[in-house]
């Protein structure tokens, strides 16, 4: 009996499915199981399982190899089930009429019926109701909030195209939410309300000056400042990757002594660059593509990646994220 389950779990086959056919009745049964089901978002995609349901929630921790002590954001389709979650203060509430739905997360004191293993044993707990359709629509169906940390296993890039959370959880799950590649590209702004100065946690999409528009002067509790000259090794230890402060000129120079690596970053590079692979023209392009050209280039048969700085500050935090952080 023992050898046929342990059969079950490695065979399992994944299947990339749209939201459509996923009735609420086979997402019900899934969840029983225990499987979390990866679904779209705006920012990245994420691995819900119901905010209710300790067991399932569980298993989105083994699946990520990600640490207890991390917890988990709840994600929402309606503002009013961020009431039963959460306390929701007056500039919370300025917050969501501006942004939600949309790519930011709000960190407020929680209510009694939010686990423990959602929110780490804080008191506080972590809210979002993303402006994905697919996303919405799937936590409409469910009809309970969702929590979701991003659909990548613990070191690996956040997972942009559905290819990737198939990579990553592939015979390990059942289902897979199927969209096409986000928008944005990166996770979502985090701003902490549960106690002033109020602070980003976490840069994103929604900047620092987006939010003082509505609230005032907010900190910037995530340091992203790179100081001139300065590399930063970063994500896959096989591959280490480095980043480039400097001129154009002084950048080109110094990758055609390069041979073994490749270079990705702006188009503009293209021309001058042995081996490259480019991000795109636009700030907007840089971040929807940086985890899917991480991902790729990662996997190829080069010492090093090279890459250069930009002025934004959310692109900068997750080029210069700690492996260990990028859960
Ligand atoms: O865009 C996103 O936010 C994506 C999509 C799927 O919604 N989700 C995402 O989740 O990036 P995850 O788990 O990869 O990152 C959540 C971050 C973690 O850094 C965690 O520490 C922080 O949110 N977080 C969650 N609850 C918190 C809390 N109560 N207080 C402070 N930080 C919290
Ligand atoms: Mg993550």
């Amino acid at each position: 009996m023992l050898r046929f389950f342990y059969a079950i779990i490695v065979f399992m086959k994944t299947t990339i499915i749209a939201l459509d056919a996923l009735s609420k009745n086979l997402i019900d049964d899934t969840f029983k199981q225990g499987y979390p089901i990866p679904f779209p978002t705006e920012t990245v995609f994420g691995l819900g399982a119901p905010f209710n349901q300790e067991a399932v929630i569980k298993n989105i921790f083994q699946l990520k190899g990600r640490p207890q002590d991390n917890p988990l954001i709840v994600h929402v389709s309606r503002i009013e089930m961020i009431h039963e979650i959460a306390y929701v203060t007056e500039d919370a509430v300025t917050l969501m009429n501006a942004f939600f739905p949309g790519p930011l997360t709000l960190v407020l004191k929680k209510r009694e019926t939010v686990l423990d293993i959602i929110t780490a044993g804080k008191d506080t707990v972590a809210v979002r109701m993303p402006a994905h359709e697919i996303a919405r629509g799937f936590i409409e169906r469910y009809g309970k909030p969702l929590v979701a940390p991003s659909a990548n296993l613990s070191g690996k890039p956040s997972a942009t195209h559905v290819s990737h959370v198939y990579d990553d959880f592939h015979g390990s799950i059942p289902w897979i939410i199927e969209g096409e590649p986000t928008m944005i590209g990166i996770e979502s702004t985090i701003v902490d309300l549960t106690k002033k100065p109020y602070t980003i946690l976490r840069p994103g999409h929604i900047q620092k000056h987006d939010l003082e528009a509505m609230l005032g002067p907010v900190f910037d509790g995530s340091s992203s400042v790179v100081a001139p000259g300065m590399i930063h090794p970063h994500y896959e230890p096989s591959h280490p990757l480095w980043i480039l402060d400097g001129s154009d000129e002084a950048i080109i120079k110094f990758m055609k002594k390069k041979d073994h690596a490749v270079f990705i970053g702006h188009q503009k590079f293209m021309p001058f660059m042995a081996h490259m692979v480019s991000l795109g023209e636009t700030e907007a392009d840089m971040m929807q593509t940086l985890y899917h050209v991480l991902r790729e280039t990662n996997a190829l048969h080069v010492d090093t990646i090279y890459t250069h700085k930009i002025n934004h500050e959310a692109y900068m935090n997750r080029l210069m994220k700690d492996r260990k952080s990028v859960v």
